[in-house]
């Protein structure tokens, strides 16, 4: 049932060649605010909804929810003929050049996410495609598990209308980053705008109509643009998280922690920065255990509850065993590790996670030949540490610790072991991304995060 009908007469003739019409399937918070404001661009929108209500509140041109400045877009919509609202998918989708998908995507009853309000869209759009003629985009905007856009979305959808994705019909994925009570105002000024899509056809549609509002798009794949949501909410919540438990902890302390906040946010070298946020090996060195355990420790005595915090240490020791257990997977009973020091140029070897990987690999009765090119075998540094205690026998050369190694570990990215691993036939664990996509790179490697 269209509530308020699609005509030609009602849009305004400068805008019927240029601008995409869209179908909005799902009038909740997302599809709600991208009617209004796609409208506001001078779009066509049908919003579509299951919820009558819904609908009969887009089609009168009032939000059916409460969010600065949407009241206002959605009438002008509607009183500029932009904006119509139906409980038919199918229509809409005949009606629309590009759908949008809103709908809502609950957490299931054990835990992971409810798509079926997914499937049951997805259908519907699908039969519409299987009447239509012209090039369609469907332009998912759920925030879901990575790969349920081309593992279930694109299945229904091509079962539904006998079409393939990528050559009759465009998929993409684009996620919502708007905050709700300031989500009008983010549409037009979004954190940053990402389009996964299926083929070039369906990434150039949808950023046509996203341009205006953020003209450097970020393309990418799919599964990445799916993933990119969840990340970022975790990272969000990891945030909150962490921002109250320095509360908890400074407040017995008498210390102002929104003080402390202001300055720890100055930093954007190393603390707002992309610094530490590449998966790699695990943390290490003088400072970083020292210190988790210190604050750790002084939560206990106050008597405050740091989970998050507590956990950092579970959490890396974590990252060893994986990577001790990717060693161990390969069968090798002679393995080389390259790199010792808990990062690169430096000799220091406290709290290095290398030697936790060699201390477990030995104690497992594993042969270990080791190199660090800033430390030499018979020096003070070696000969002080852990490495002979563990019967690991360290080497001046790189080449040597590989010579007779039937798989190698490799801790620090440089350019002497990405030339030393890239031609090896043996299995090659790399804990460092040590080759970038798309590099010629061992046929054995195995990345620890990627
Ligand atoms: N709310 C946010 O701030 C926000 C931000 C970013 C991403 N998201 C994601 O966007 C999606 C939508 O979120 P929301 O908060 O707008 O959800 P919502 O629950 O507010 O709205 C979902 C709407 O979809 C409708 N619907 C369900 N099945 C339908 C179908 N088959 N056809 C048509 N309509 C259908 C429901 O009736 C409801 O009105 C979710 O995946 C959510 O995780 C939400």
């Amino acid at each position: 049932m269209f509530l308020s009908a699609i005509s030609d007469q009602a849009i305004p003739v400068h805008l019927v060649d240029t601008r995409a019409s869209v179908s909005v399937i799902g009038l909740g918070y997302v599809g709600a605010v991208s009617t209004g404001c796609l409208a506001g661009l001078g779009h066509r929108v049908v919003g579509v909804d299951i919820d009558p209500g819904r609908v009969d509140s887009i089609a009168t041109g009032r939000a059916p929810l409460h969010e600065a400045g949407l009241d206002d877009l959605l009438q002008d919509g509607v009183a500029g003929g932009l904006i119509t609202a139906t409980t038919d998918t199918v229509a809409a989708v005949l009606a629309t050049d590009v759908t949008f998908v809103s709908v809502g995507t609950p957490t299931a009853p054990d835990g992971g996410c409810d798509t079926r309000y997914i499937t049951a869209a997805a259908r519907e759009i699908g039969m519409a495609l299987a009447m239509k003629n012209d090039y369609h985009v469907v332009v998912m905007r759920c925030s879901i598990p990575p790969g349920t856009t081309l593992g279930l979305m694109v299945p229904e959808l091509e079962a539904a209308s006998g079409k393939k994705a990528g050559r009759d019909f465009g998929v993409c994925f684009n996620p919502e980053f708007l905050r709700e009570g300031v989500a009008v105002e983010d549409f037009h000024a979004p954190a940053k705008t990402v389009i996964g899509a299926s083929d070039g056809r369906a990434a150039a549609t949808l950023a046509r109509i996203l341009e205006p509002v953020d003209p450097a798009i970020i393309h990418t794949s799919i599964e990445v643009a799916e993933m990119v949501k969840y990340v970022d909410n975790v990272w969000h919540a990891t945030k909150v998280a962490f921002a109250n438990e320095i509360g908890r902890l400074c407040k017995p302390l008498e210390v102002d922690s929104h003080e402390v906040m202001d300055i720890f946010v100055q930093d954007t070298k190393l603390n707002i920065s992309p610094y530490y946020l590449k998966p790699g090996f695990a943390y290490g060195g003088s400072c970083l255990p020292k210190e988790v355990r210190a604050v750790t420790h002084i939560a206990g005595q106050l008597g405050v509850r740091l989970p998050l915090i507590e956990s950092l240490a579970v959490s890396n020791r974590t990252q060893v065993e994986a990577a001790v257990e990717m060693v161990r997977a390969t069968g090798a009973r002679r393995v080389a590790v390259l790199g010792l020091a808990f990062k690169p140029g430096t000799d220091d070897l406290r709290e290095s996670p290398a030697l936790d990987v060699i201390a477990a690999l030995r104690a497992e009765g594993i042969e270990v030949t080791a190199h660090d090119s800033a430390i030499t075998p018979d020096g003070p540094v070696a000969r002080g540490s852990r490495i002979a205690a563990l019967g690991a026998t360290m080497v001046a050369d790189a080449e040597s610790a590989i010579d007779r190694a039937e798989a190698v570990i490799v801790t620090h990215a440089n350019e002497i072991y990405r030339k030393l691993v890239a031609p090896l036939m043996q299995p090659v664990v790399d804990v460092v991304r040590l080759f970038r996509p798309g590099t010629p790179q061992p046929p054995t490697l195995c990345g620890i995060g990627w």
